[in-house]
């Protein structure tokens, strides 16, 4: 293991620091160096969080909203903090407008069952596009089948990117809801978040936006998208699992139904009536995992003191360079070629099985993923069974990228491909 280093203290971004408060950065994997390429699936976490969370459970765990006990009073104060520090990230306009989940898909769940399940009715339509990830299908088809309504598909083209022109008409006065990736997790496509929520506030339809593969890799700011809902998960953020957060606005938050129900989320109760408890807390029933959200809190706090036009640059660099040197290997085809993209890459070798490769790579130390990704309909508009997947965090480097590509050749030589 490397020794970790205290966090930055200035705004410079130089990666070979960075990669020193990460810890498992420093582990070895079957003998070699992790190279840990398979950041689309979740980052890897900095010391800063991996102490914020030990220190909560060391020395202020108690359950929040609950006590006038010191604990809980500091605990409330932390989780506080952490909901002030999610709501500065996106720039949301209030704290109200911050409800913390589970995660992404959590976040769009609870669209569709509350918003979804009040708005959309017989014969109206939901529009989706072909790139989305299955947590930004599967609940639109199911509140869709419930509904009466329709689910409509708004396709791509061979880069990957959406078809304007397509899309624009699938927009009509029976839309009630739009649901689209900010940037998608198998192709690295970037969607025009802002034209699109436009045109379809023109047409009366809210806009709700999986953000889970955007916010680690570009600033991200919901009031000038003018989203209707952004959804993020923490573990994809430098954060921890089991959380994440919806943003909505507040006149929306306020007209929907709650989603779960249970304590905390309530303001009063009898066996005749419940009343609920305002913004956000009416959408969080239960204890919530309170050091997650401490921990996505420290996230933050970490990413905040990094200089984010360089992060942004690096990332872009390695994006180009792996592009390029993928791109010149025979036999390899890259799924995703739209002219905006961010941090991933996926591709397939004409002869081998990602599977394979993946197992390959992974005796050298580099993590990928192989599969579907979770995004079945964008593997079918491709015509492949699953890809290979390369996908950036701040932490990488030319040379993990340039050991990659070594391996892959190295692959092909095994599989004679
Ligand atoms: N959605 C995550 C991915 O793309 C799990 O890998």
């Amino acid at each position: 293991m490397e020794t970790v280093v205290s966090p930055l203290d200035n705004t410079e971004f130089d990666v070979d620091t960075v990669r020193r408060h990460f810890p498992i950065l420093g582990s070895r994997v079957h003998g070699h160096p992790l190279i840990y390429l398979d950041n689309a699936a979740t980052t890897q976490k900095p010391q800063a969080v991996i102490d914020a969370i030990v220190d909560y459970y060391t020395s202020t765990n108690a359950n929040i909203h609950r006590g006038v006990h010191q604990l809980s009073v500091d605990a409330t104060r932390m989780h506080d903090n952490s909901r002030a520090k999610v709501k500065s990230f996106l720039n949301a306009d209030e704290i109200a407008e911050i409800i913390f989940v589970r995660g992404a898909t959590e976040g769009i769940n609870l669209v569709a069952s509350t918003f979804g399940k009040e708005r959309v009715g017989p014969g109206d339509e939901v529009v989706i596009t072909a790139m989305e990830h299955h947590s930004n299908i599967v609940p639109w088809q199911v509140l869709c089948e419930q509904q009466g309504a329709n689910l409509r598909v708004a396709p791509i083209d061979e880069q990957g990117q959406l078809l304007w022109d397509d899309f624009e008409s699938l927009i009509n006065k029976r839309t009630k809801l739009v649901a689209v990736a900010h940037v998608s997790n198998a192709l690295g496509t970037v969607n025009p978040i802002r034209e699109i929520v436009s045109l379809s506030h023109q047409h009366g339809a809210a806009v709700i936006v999986d953000g889970a593969q955007a916010a680690a890799h570009m600033p991200v700011d919901v009031q000038d998208l003018d989203c209707d809902f952004y959804v993020i998960s923490g573990h994809k953020l430098y954060g921890p699992t089991g959380i994440g957060v919806i943003y909505g606005k507040r006149e929306l938050l306020e007209s929907m139904p709650a989603y779960q129900t249970g304590g905390d989320m309530i303001s009063s109760v009898t066996f005749e009536q419940t009343t609920y408890n305002t913004l956000p807390h009416k959408f969080e029933a239960g204890t919530p995992d309170i050091a997650g959200a401490i921990g996505l809190g420290a996230a933050i706090d970490y990413l905040k003191q990094l200089d984010w036009p360089a992060v942004c640059a690096h990332e872009e660099e390695l994006l180009t360079h792996a592009t390029d040197a993928l791109s010149s290997i025979n036999g390899v085809r890259i799924i995703g070629t739209a002219d905006e993209k961010r941090a991933v890459l996926s591709f397939v070798i004409e002869g081998a099985h990602p599977h394979d490769i993946g197992t390959i790579l992974d005796h050298e130390g580099i993590a990928v993923r192989t599969g579907h990704h979770c995004a079945q309909p964008v593997m079918e508009r491709f015509g492949v069974p699953a890809t290979i997947r390369i996908s950036l965090g701040l932490y990488n480097t030319r040379d993990e990228i340039d050991a990659t590509v070594c391996a892959i050749n190295k692959v092909k030589e095994v599989f004679r491909c």
